[in-house]
């Protein structure tokens, strides 16, 4: 199947993990690719994947949380790539990082992606973008081994991390109510556990998988691609009827 032939893609936080994954399925189904990461060397070798693959691509260091960089990004791929059809604001950091650089990446970066690209496909005649929230935009977090709630510098992370993600809820619902008649489709992917760099010290610690895998029903962590195969689902015209939605791939953790 060959769902984006002839269409551009930008991803962010494609140096890693669901990013990665998310460039190497629209690659495979014919998108040429900018791949766009803090850490250039990871964008620029995912971007070499790509290449691998067929299909055309750029690989950029990018901080989402400054807004010109970012709308530079999305230019450049319309200038070298030849359009803007697709963008997986994925890029995030994990809960570790305190109040303000939790919020600044995982909140006002995915909304910088939005109010850039949006305008742009609308004026282009449409696109889809897919945010990557978390089943921590749908729900609190429970308690880990790993983590103790009286522990203030943890408290502050999780927090900032569910508000975020909560908030890139709000914004998948609003940028596809604004945007919906100028046939431009905003969706959100809400992940429960994957398999990444992020995951690795609640992976790490005595137990942690274990606890992990226990509160997903399916019993286990997910892939970085089995999101990948998702977001590509509802940045395809195989979802073109579907704007302002929240979908988890989470093993059933949010259906408890
Ligand atoms: N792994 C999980 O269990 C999980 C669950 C739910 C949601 N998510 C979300 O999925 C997304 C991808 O996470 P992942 O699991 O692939 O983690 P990851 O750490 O493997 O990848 C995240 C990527 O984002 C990049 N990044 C971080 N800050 C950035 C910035 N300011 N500008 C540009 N790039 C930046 C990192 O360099 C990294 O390459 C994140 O938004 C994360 O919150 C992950």
């Amino acid at each position: 199947m060959a769902r984006f032939t002839n269409k551009v893609s930008v991803v962010t936080g494609a140096g890693s993990g669901i990013g990665r994954e998310m460039a190497l399925r629209l690659a495979s189904e014919g998108s040429a690719v900018l791949c766009a990461d803090i850490d250039e060397q990871g964008a620029q070798a995912t971007a070499a994947r790509v290449e691998e693959l067929g299909a055309k691509s750029i690989g950029l260091g990018l901080d989402v949380t400054d807004s010109e960089a970012l709308k530079a990004s999305l230019e450049r791929a319309v200038k070298d790539l030849g359009g803007l059809h697709v963008l997986m604001n994925n890029a995030g950091v994990g809960s570790g990082h305190g109040w303000d650089r939790t919020t600044e990446v995982n909140l006002s970066g995915v909304y910088y992606g939005l109010i850039h690209a949006a305008p742009m496909m609308a004026a282009a005649g449409g696109g889809a973008i897919v945010n990557t929230a978390s089943v921590a935009g749908l729900h609190g977090l429970v308690r880990a081994p790993a983590y103790d709630v009286l522990d203030p510098a943890h408290m502050e992370g999780v927090s900032a991390y569910v508000a975020a993600k909560h908030g890139v809820v709000g914004l998948t619902k609003q940028f596809a109510v604004s945007f919906g008649p100028a046939n431009v489709r905003v969706n959100a992917v809400c992940p429960g556990y994957i398999v990444t760099p992020m995951t690795e010290k609640a992976r790490g610690v005595e137990g942690g998988t274990e606890f992990l895998q226990s509160i997903h029903p399916m019993a286990r962590l997910g892939q970085p691609e089995e999101i990948a195969s998702v977001a590509a689902f509802l940045a395809s015209d195989d979802a073109s009827f579907v704007t302002g939605v929240a979908m988890p791939v989470d093993g059933g953790y949010s259906a408890r």
